[in-house]
């Protein structure tokens, strides 16, 4: 697919996740499958203070291009002096956060609180066009501020007169927060008026249920986050599904426990040992989830503290379960996309 000037593999996108989708996570969606990975969002303001997280955040080494970073904030001159910053640093896509309903983000007006004030977004969407004219921005929205304010349409204007060169949507209200299900047909509607490429976003979960929005809101790509928590070979599946209409048999044990292992060096050596083995943790505890007997090792895991005993843990679990199975047992999540907690148990012990 051509997005923007690259040359993707698929349109099929890792959504930005803040504490999750961190350059190993992108690297390792990338490789297995997704054509694009936005990264976590970097407030404006946190550039001032110049943290270890603000940098390690805007470290891209090795990142596959296209190198895509999303900035946060409320006020036009900062939201260009972070962009620009990103750009120095490598960033070739700028992808504006006014669709995260954070509490954090919201309450100094920024992601999707900012949906309510239409005069302010189309200020900051100029300034930071202006400020990175070599550079492709978009921007990343959800459907409106509640149920009764669904103004994605103009915001959709606003941006295409500013200059933003894609669209991300996801297909509920800041309101709705993840409750009840994706508005794919508002989707559908603000693809039917744009002019510029529109990714929907929200839910998608499976193969089917990402052919199902593709279908439904004819949008030019797909974005997922929660789903490829822990399970980072949904794009492939979902490639694999697109292109021939059957799903790829499950992964093999063997191969999903040696992906993990190289995640989490990959997370050490990101984060450093200490830091790394409590952010190790948490993906460990996504590839499990919903795995025979993944809750007692989750509890053990959530007990050791260095990078020796994480690693023969998990070697000790994954050799376990390959005794009695080849492939991962998993199954498909829901089609609301909630993750992959719904392993049929049974199949794992049979
Ligand atoms: C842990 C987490 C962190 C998120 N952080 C961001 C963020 O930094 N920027 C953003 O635009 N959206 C953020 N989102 C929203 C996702 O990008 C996405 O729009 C939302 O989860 C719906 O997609 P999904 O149903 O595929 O998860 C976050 C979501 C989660 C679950």
């Amino acid at each position: 697919m051509k997005f923007l000037g690259f040359s993707l593999r698929n349109q099929l996108f890792v959504a930005p996740m803040a504490g999750v989708t961190d350059r190993p996570f992108r690297q390792l969606c990338k490789q297995m499958g997704a054509g694009l990975a936005v990264s976590e969002m970097v407030t404006s303001n946190s550039l001032l203070h110049g943290s270890a997280k603000t940098q390690r955040r805007a470290n891209h080494e090795g990142e596959v291009a296209p190198i895509v970073v999303q900035i946060a904030g409320a006020n036009p001159a900062m939201m260009a002096d972070a962009a620009r910053y990103n750009v120095e640093r490598g960033a070739q896509i700028i992808d504006i956060n006014m669709g995260c309903p954070a509490k954090k983000i919201c309450s100094v007006m920024a992601g999707s609180a900012l949906l309510r004030d239409e005069a302010l977004v189309a200020k900051i969407l100029a300034a930071v066009v202006k400020a990175v004219p070599d550079t492709p921005v978009t921007l990343k929205i959800r459907t409106g501020w509640d149920r009764n304010h669904r103004n994605a349409l103009s915001i959709l204007r606003i941006a295409e007169d500013s200059g933003v060169k894609a669209l991300a949507v996801h297909g509920r209200t800041r309101a709705c927060g993840y409750g009840g299900q994706a508005e794919y047909e508002t989707i559908r509607t603000i693809k039917a008026a744009a002019s510029i490429p529109i990714i929907a976003n929200g839910d998608i979960g499976s193969p089917e249920k990402a052919k199902f929005v593709l279908d439904t809101t004819r949008a030019d790509a797909i974005m997922i986050g929660r789903a490829a928590q822990g399970r980072p070979w949904l794009f492939r599946e979902i490639e694999h599904f697109l292109n021939t209409g059957t799903r790829l048999t499950p992964p093999r044990v063997n191969e999903i426990h040696q992906i993990l292992l190289a995640h989490i060096e990959d997370l050490y050596l990101f984060y450093g040992s200490q830091a790394g083995v409590g952010i190790a943790r948490k993906h460990v505890s996504w590839y499990t989830k919903g795995l025979l007997g993944s809750a007692a090792f989750r509890h053990m895991l959530n007990q050791l503290v260095t990078i020796e005993q994480q690693k023969q843990a998990i070697d000790a679990y994954f050799s376990a379960l390959a005794e009695h199975n080849e492939h991962l047992p998993y199954h498909h999540v829901d089609p609301d996309g909630a993750g992959p907690d719904h392993v049929k148990l049974e199949e794992l012990a049979a």
